[in-house]
């Protein structure tokens, strides 16, 4: 006895001292593939196999492997924390396919939520009666369900057919879910592996929201409509989501740890179950690294939802505006970009002498009124810039300070030094007015531009006491032009299948209004105040994604048998390449008409998308086939579709998609690109369309035949397109990227056209 126990004694010190010393393995979490086909017999499901599977794995340390997840519909596998010798056992085992390493996605979202609560009508398009009877999942942050976006008030019982739940966790259970909010769970097993303090006080464990982010994607997509709502006694006005009696489904993936950050094994075992629950349609608002498509969450996992019938939206990402930089290229994904809409927030300048009333751009709530202040402009020149610690705190105390605009300005910086004096208030001459980069809610600034700067100097010369009055909270609708694409908003090319274009579209990304958790402070206002809000304003294409899988929801709820990618080309075909102005729609960052590279198809166009005429179609076999010819492995193809040995032998890069990438290679003076695509009608009655060609020179397209005859509803045609482009003298791609047309079927005695960007990319 005494020998055990101190056998036993020696042991578990020695124990203790092993894992106190180096000798402590370490761990990583990994996603692992297998091959469900060479299954054990003993084993009932696959699940058993994996979790045995790991209870074999031994370790030096003797810490057993943890397992996270089994995934059932996105992939045949599992994830798990394990030691590097643990893997190395596990990847010698039969069925063991591939190990792909954990990885962390982000939210594509501005961090700063902008202000806001101006309670005036959300969503651009007048609600219709649709969106019933679908479910969406929105993969986000979590939802704050006592938001009235999320009331079910009239809605009748939840579809027989969900399979769904409500999880409870911390400050969440069943009894915040509703005849709206439907389902609701959260994804954290990875993150918390990683050490993210999930349980706050920077977070909930539970699908409850923390950060907003959620809510305000959530309530966009389907939110209730709430009338009469305000917003400190402000503008009285109703919020509604594009589809607003469409069911909600929150499958939390998103936590905040000083940026929001999800884990791929989380995110994947997150789509996993929403297909599982039965949702129709998904949309996600965040992105991991553009490896290629076997190694990306998002791309298997919507592969898997695509094949189920799933409509899949998801954000394409705020690295713009340069080439390159988008995120979610998959071709079965519908990619979105961010536009404005024709909506400013602005405050009246009116400066002492009268004589001049300047509109400037704010989003500082608060009604403060502003009359007759001072007006501040330093004596030195880095005072009148507003540089670092230049200017005085007695000196600006409750005056207006005016900041110059010159060659190197930083208007950031100025905000922040006079925030740190303490003015009053600032107006900041910036030729960055029309930039959403922008934003400031937290003190009263008003950015104008540099001629009105120079206006405010005259004014100041000719006075010294020069005063000011300031009008905050006005709202402008109808502001043109819009839409505009946004500076952040990634760009094509795909860069990782540059052959189908991305982003496939644009919807509203910059201001959205929508709901907001009342219970977190929006922003600090001055030193001690805060604002609560129940409805926030936020940029990011995070914020138009949910707008095209709310659209995507209503045309679902109109169309109960078209294919995802029907639906997409419905909108893709129909959407506005021309803004409020009737002139092409803008590139915000160089101020000149953008291309398909920046804005897809378009910005989309609900009303028409309804009905679109025709469609380009694409079966799953197309989207595998198009792997093939991507030159993938017969493993990643595996990966990506869960098919062993697919034969690859009608590998097609054409796939039939309503966009035209021409993709050129350096050093080449004329090539030649044909396409083979085929249309479906969708209307009700025969048609005749005319293929109409835009062209830019140096273009050259013919289309063959080009007249296509449609019989009844669904009936089929082929045509073919050839693009000769000629570079000559050009080796590289500079003046061509991005250089684009448009194929146009125009339908003969009918309403209907159908327009497909032609765009030159080039591979990166
Ligand atoms: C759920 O939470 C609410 C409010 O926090 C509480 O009133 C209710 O009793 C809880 N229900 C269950 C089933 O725990
Ligand atoms: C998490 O914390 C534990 C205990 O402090 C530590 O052993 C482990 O290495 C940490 N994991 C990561 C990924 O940092
Ligand atoms: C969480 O934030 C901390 C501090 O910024 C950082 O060190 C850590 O890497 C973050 N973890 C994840 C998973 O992003
Ligand atoms: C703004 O002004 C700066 C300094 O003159 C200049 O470098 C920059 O290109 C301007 N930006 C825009 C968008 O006009
Ligand atoms: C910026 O402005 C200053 C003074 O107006 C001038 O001396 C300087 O050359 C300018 N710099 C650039 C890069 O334009
Ligand atoms: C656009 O974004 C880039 C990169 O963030 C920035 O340098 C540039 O100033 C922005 N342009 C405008 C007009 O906001
Ligand atoms: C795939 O491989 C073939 C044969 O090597 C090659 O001709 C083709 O260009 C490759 N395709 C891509 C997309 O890289
Ligand atoms: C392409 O055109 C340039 C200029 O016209 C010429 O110098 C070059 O030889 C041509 N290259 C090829 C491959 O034909
Ligand atoms: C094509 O030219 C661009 C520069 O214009 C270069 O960055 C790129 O690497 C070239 N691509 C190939 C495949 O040579």
């Amino acid at each position: 006895m005494e020998h055990i126990n101190s056998f036993y004694l020696l042991s578990s010190l020695f124990l203790l001292s092993h894992i106190a010393t180096s000798s402590m393995e370490q761990r990583g979490a990994y996603i692992i593939h297998m091959d469900k086909s060479v299954i054990p017999a003993p084993f009932p499901t696959p699940h058993h196999w994996y979790t045995s599977t790991l209870s074999s794995l031994t370790s030096k340390d003797g810490i057993a492997p943890i397992h996270l997840y089994t995934y059932k519909h996105v992939m045949d596998g599992f994830s798990a924390v394990l030691s590097k010798s643990q893997l190395n056992q596990l990847e010698k085992m039969p069925g063991h396919v591939v190990t792909y390493d954990e990885q962390l996605g982000q939210a594509h979202t501005t961090h700063t939520p902008k202000f806001l609560g101006l309670k005036k009508r959300a969503g651009l398009w007048p609600a219709g009666s649709f969106g019933d009877d679908m479910i969406v999942g929105i993969l986000d942050t979590g939802i704050y369900p006592e938001s009235e976006s999320f009331s079910d008030h009239g809605m009748p019982s939840v579809p027989q057919r969900w399979r769904g739940g409500c999880e409870s966790g911390t400050e969440f259970n069943s009894s915040n879910c509703n005849h709206k909010l439907i389902g609701a769970r959260s994804f954290s097993k990875a993150l918390k592996q990683l050490n993210l303090t999930i349980s706050g006080p920077d977070d909930y464990d539970s699908p409850r929201d923390f950060f907003g982010h959620g809510t305000h994607t959530s309530s966009t997509a389907v939110g209730s409509k709430v009338t009469d709502v305000d917003y400190f006694g402000y503008a009285k006005g109703t919020a509604i989501g594009i589809a607003p009696l469409a069911r909600l489904a929150m499958y939390k993936v998103l936590f905040y740890n000083d940026t929001l950050v999800s884990a791929a094994s989380d995110t994947l075992a997150g789509i996993d179950q929403a297909i599982e629950d039965g949702v129709d349609l998904m949309s996600l608002s965040l992105g991991f690294p553009e490896t290629t498509f076997d190694g990306n969450p998002i791309a298997v996992g919507s592969f898997a939802a695509m094949e189920k019938g799933i409509f899949v939206s998801c954000s394409a990402g705020n690295s713009g505006p340069h080439a390159y930089t988008m995120f979610n290229g998959a071709p079965w994904i519908t990619t979105v970009g961010a536009g404005t809409i024709d909506r400013e927030f602005l405050a009246y300048v009116t400066l002492g002498d009268g004589v001049a009333t300047i509109k400037g751009k704010s989003i500082y709530p608060m009604d403060l009124s502003i009359s007759h202040v001072s007006l501040y402009y330093g004596q030195d020149t880095n005072k009148q810039n507003c540089e670092d610690f230049s200017l005085d705190s007695i000196e600006v105390l409750g005056k207006i300070v005016f900041c110059a605009f010159n060659n190197r300005t930083r208007v950031r910086a100025q905000m922040k030094e006079v925030a740190r004096a303490g003015a009053k208030g600032a107006l900041l001459a910036t030729n960055l007015t029309k930039s959403t980069s922008f934003f400031a809610f937290n003190f009263p600034f008003v950015a104008i531009s540099p001629i009105e700067g120079e206006l405010i100097k005259d004014y100041l010369q000719k006075t010294s006491e020069a005063t000011v009055d300031i009008k905050f909270i006005i709202t402008e609708l109808g502001t043109k032009p819009a839409p505009q694409v946004a500076n952040f908003s990634s760009r094509g090319p795909n860069q990782r299948a540059p052959w189908v274009l991305k982003p496939d579209i644009l919807a509203p990304g910059v201001e959205v209004l929508a709901a907001w958790p009342l219970d977190k402070a929006i922003t600090p206002i001055g030193e001690d105040d805060s604002l609560n809000t129940d409805y926030a304003l936020l940029s990011g294409t995070s914020m138009s994604s949910p707008h095209v899988v709310g659209i995507a929801t209503l045309l679902k709820s109109a169309h109960r048998d078209w294919s995802s990618a029907a639906i997409r080309s419905a909108m893709m075909t129909t959407a506005d390449v021309i803004d409020n102005q009737n002139e092409q729609i803008l590139d915000i960052s160089t101020g000149t008409a953008g291309t398909p590279l920046d804005f897809g198809a378009g910005h989309v166009n609900p009303n028409k998308a309804v009905d679109p005429g025709l469609v380009y179609d694409i079966e799953v076999e197309d989207y595998i086939n198009f792997l093939c010819a991507l030159n993938y492995t017969s493993q990643q193809i595996k990966v990506i579709t869960r098919r062993s040995n697919y034969a690859c032998d009608q590998a097609n890069l054409d796939l039939n998609y309503p966009s035209f990438a021409v993709v050129l290679s350096n050093n080449t003076n004329t090539t030649t690109y044909s396409f083979k695509r085929v249309l479906t009608n969708v209307a009700n009655s025969d048609s005749v369309y005319r293929a109409v060609i835009w062209a830019p020179s140096g273009m050259e397209v013919v289309v063959e035949p080009s007249t296509l005859t449609f019989g009844s509803k669904y009936t089929k045609a082929e045509f073919t397109m050839k693009v000769v482009v000629d570079v000559a003298g050009h080796s590289t791609q500079s003046g061509y990227i991005g250089k684009h047309g448009y194929l146009i079927w125009y339908e003969i005695k009918g309403k209907h056209v159908v327009r497909s960007p032609i765009v030159l990319a080039f591979a990166p």
